[in-house]
């Protein structure tokens, strides 16, 4: 039997690709920083029975209906934004993702923008390298603790789970607000479930981790970010678009907030004259918080067992819409 033919956006680390090269005919794109643009995309997946797609590439209605032959999409991300999934089901093709493996590694990294933000480890390093440091002094680059505040958790599925555990350990008080509320966690951890007006207002750090979805979208705006502490601190590892970035960006600019952290962008890459990077209270990082080698080796493995799952004929690990299955 001839082996499937597959489109991958984009080279993945490990031994991922290896087993591609076994198990498939598989095309990768060839540029490492660059996106395919969606005019390859529809050409390559003409006659591909799989497609590997990251958050980068939109795959909608028109990607699909020019791939008549494509059982499967496995996203290589938790995130499946990017991926128009009632038109994948409607045409019996399978989406799949990579939840789980990257957990703890996104968790630490929001923690890292929570210290980073709170103590300026980013403004402090510049001012070190630009040779600016004349003297200790009592009150160079002051920032805010963390240890003992109070976290505000805007979503507390598995990652923002996996920051209420390393909060305890900093002895944090946890709020949290979710559409499910989680009261095995609230005694396991000691959270406590707020609504989202409450948790803006008592929180010293907030920090997203909701999907995108139309209800989250610009979930925190300017009406939001007004009820914030002057002292607090906002962090985003989640989607760009669940903060009114602009918005933001003018708290920021007038000190109604303190600070932030932000890994995700409402346009990636973030244009270089986006008002949030002129200012000095924001660390930025450019969507990389799943970047550990061991987990971005696990998500390849991952997204390519999906992958091959569906065109093997097994359920895949982790599908997104299982009643696709079996339709194509
Ligand atoms: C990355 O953003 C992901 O969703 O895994």
């Amino acid at each position: 039997m001839s082996k499937p033919k597959v489109y991958v956006t984009r080279r993945l680390p490990g031994e991922a690709m290896d087993l591609l090269y076994q198990r498939t005919q598989v095309t990768v794109w060839g540029e490492d920083a660059v996106p395919p643009p969606k005019e390859v995309i529809k050409r390559e997946v003409a006659d591909a029975e799989g497609l590997i797609s990251l958050v980068t590439d939109p795959i909608d209605a028109e990607v699909m209906d020019a791939a008549p032959k494509l059982r499967v999409i496995s996203n290589y991300a938790v995130g499946y934004d990017n991926i128009d999934i009632p038109a994948a089901t409607a045409r019996g093709i399978v989406v799949t993702h990579t939840p789980g493996v990257l957990t703890e590694t996104v968790a630490d990294f929001t923690f890292a923008l929570i210290l980073a933000a709170a103590r300026r480890v980013v403004e402090a390093d510049r001012f070190t390298r630009e040779g600016k440091w004349k003297s200790w002094e009592p009150m160079l680059f002051l920032g805010q603790d963390v240890y003992g505040a109070t976290l505000g958790l805007v979503g507390l599925g598995r990652i923002g789970s996996a920051v209420a555990r390393r909060a305890k350990g900093f002895n944090m008080r946890v709020l949290y607000y979710d559409v499910v509320r989680r009261e095995d966690l609230e005694r396991e951890l000691g959270l406590e479930f707020t609504d989202l007006p409450t948790l803006l207002r008592e929180s010293d750090f907030v920090s997203i981790h909701t999907p995108l979805t139309p209800e989250t979208r610009h979930l925190i705006g300017a009406k939001e970010l007004n009820l914030m502490k002057p002292t607090a601190i906002l962090i985003n590892t989640a989607r760009g678009p669940i903060v009114d970035t602009i918005a933001l960006a003018h708290a920021l600019r007038e000190r109604r907030i303190w600070a932030a952290g932000i890994d995700v962008f409402e346009t990636e890459p973030v244009p270089p004259d986006h008002p949030l990077l002129q200012l000095d209270n924001v660390v930025v990082a450019p969507h990389i918080a799943s970047a550990s080698i061991a987990t971005r080796t696990k998500m390849a493995l991952l997204a390519v067992e999906n992958l091959l799952s569906v065109l093997e004929g097994r359920v895949p690990p982790h599908p997104v819409n299982p009643e696709a299955m079996g339709k194509r």
